[in-house]
């Protein structure tokens, strides 16, 4: 075989073979094939698109070209959920405890910030102690010791997934779904999980814009799965604004433990419920969705979700004293609330110029491996659909010095468009995608 027959067949619109495709993936991952070739690839991929059983194909190809773990010693069914990444996106430091507690391990590999949108690994970070860089054996080990572990990306798990997907930052194929698709479902099967919960947002801080092409995404995840004996399910959600209160990684980690503690925005909570309640449903825990709902509720309510969360962080080295104390977490020097000057409702909200305010605020990183403020940010007092008068406060920001924290007082106002008639609150859950049978 030779890479460059291959990518002349898709150049010209042709379905691949599994052989072709193990060829190509595992050539690229060893270094016999070099970058311009597999840019060429992956162009051709985006613009002629891939029939579904190539998809499968190239995510098992991609997911067994490291290790590929299995967890079935630990326990008969370990659940996962992955979000494709928006702004204030902290589900994962409720719904991991959450779901563990009800006696279902949940094994997650989290990834860093990626441009405006945050990422799990850096919010952890905020915490005092707290390892992200677990070895399998280590995500392994607590996995069966508590039932809960969330480690950084390892670098045995899928790396010809890396390679791709830096290959593709730079070569301007990353908007392609089959791609996306395989490197979402590739890490996903690498790291052991049976049933996976898909949360892919939808708008303008999200990296699907549109319900179509959000729902494509979704089917072309959930069939995968189901090719390869996973259980899969997505829910499109929304990201036309931040989800919950708080954007910015220690303010979000307050507002993770405020919900943990029975309290927290009401989409947030929400949102947890939905995405908890169909791993429990898809883990056969539960018998459907209102029923595993009610089970989470109960346990945000009687504190064990909480003591689940006090587990996991301490047994991965996070302050306890943080936790308890959420006020000692990293705070900024600067701190300043924004009030409305005119009466209204807000009409809508710039997610993404949100997102990028808060990475210019030095929450976020553009550039891969920059530091980064964990202080910084901001928490929200109203959303789409909210009615104002004037001198209702808006938003607090939360900067480390006094000319990023006017900078983005500016911006935020600017992200903000008004009514003077009532607006009616978004839907946060759009639509879910369950496997047809
Ligand atoms: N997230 C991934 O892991 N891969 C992609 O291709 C896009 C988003």
């Amino acid at each position: 075989m030779r890479a460059v027959d291959i990518i002349a067949k898709k150049r010209d619109g042709q379905a691949l073979t599994s052989e072709e495709i193990k060829f190509f993936v595992n050539g690229y991952a060893a270094g016999e094939i070099p970058d311009y070739q597999a840019s060429a690839w992956c162009m051709a991929v985006l613009l002629k698109g891939m029939t579904d059983a190539e998809a499968t194909a190239y995510t098992l190809h991609m997911a067994h070209s490291g290790d590929v773990l299995d967890l079935h010693h630990i326990a008969p069914c370990v659940v996962d959920k992955h979000s494709t990444g928006g702004i204030g996106d902290k589900t994962t430091f409720v719904v991991a405890p959450l779901v563990a507690c009800h006696g279902l391990p949940v094994g997650k590999m989290s990834g860093r910030g990626l441009g405006f949108s945050g990422g799990t690994i850096d919010k952890l970070e905020s915490i005092r102690g707290f390892n992200v860089s677990l070895t399998t054996p280590e995500f392994m080990d607590m996995l069966a010791k508590h039932g809960i572990v969330v480690s950084g990306q390892s670098a045995d798990l899928a790396p010809a997934d890396g390679k791709f997907y830096a290959l593709r930052d730079v070569t301007a194929t990353v908007e392609s779904l089959p791609l996306i698709a395989a490197s979402i479902m590739s890490k996903k099967i690498a790291s052991g999980a049976d049933a996976i919960v898909l949360d892919v947002k939808v708008g303008k801080g999200a990296f699907m814009h549109t319900i179509e092409e959000a729902e494509a995404l979704a089917r072309l995840m959930v069939k995968i799965g189901q090719g390869m004996g996973r259980k899969v399910s997505a829910i499109l959600s929304d990201m036309n604004q931040p989800l919950g209160d708080a954007v910015g990684n220690a303010l979000e980690v307050k507002e993770a433990i405020a919900t943990l503690h029975n309290g927290g925005p009401a989409d947030f909570r929400e949102h947890c419920l939905i995405c908890g309640g169909k791993m429990l449903e898809l883990a056969g825990k539960a018998a459907n969705l209102e029923e595993a709902k009610a089970m989470l509720a109960k346990s945000l309510a009687d504190g064990q979700a909480w003591q689940k969360f006090v587990e996991w962080i301490t047994a991965q080295g996070g302050d306890l004293s943080q936790l308890e104390q959420p006020e000692t977490l990293p705070k900024a020097p600067h701190i300043e609330t924004v009030s409305s000057q005119r009466g209204g409702y807000i009409k809508a909200m710039d997610a993404a110029e949100i997102g990028k305010t808060v990475v210019d605020l030095g929450g976020g990183r553009y550039k891969k491996g920059a530091p980064i403020d964990y202080s910084v940010g901001i928490v929200f007092h109203a959303k789409i659909g909210s009615r104002l008068t004037v001198g209702a406060p808006l938003f607090t920001v939360h900067a480390n010095n006094s000319v990023k924290l006017q900078d983005a007082c500016v911006r935020l106002m600017d992200a903000l468009t008004w009514s003077f008639d009532p607006v009616a609150a978004p839907p946060h859950t759009l639509k879910i995608i369950n496997a047809e049978s």
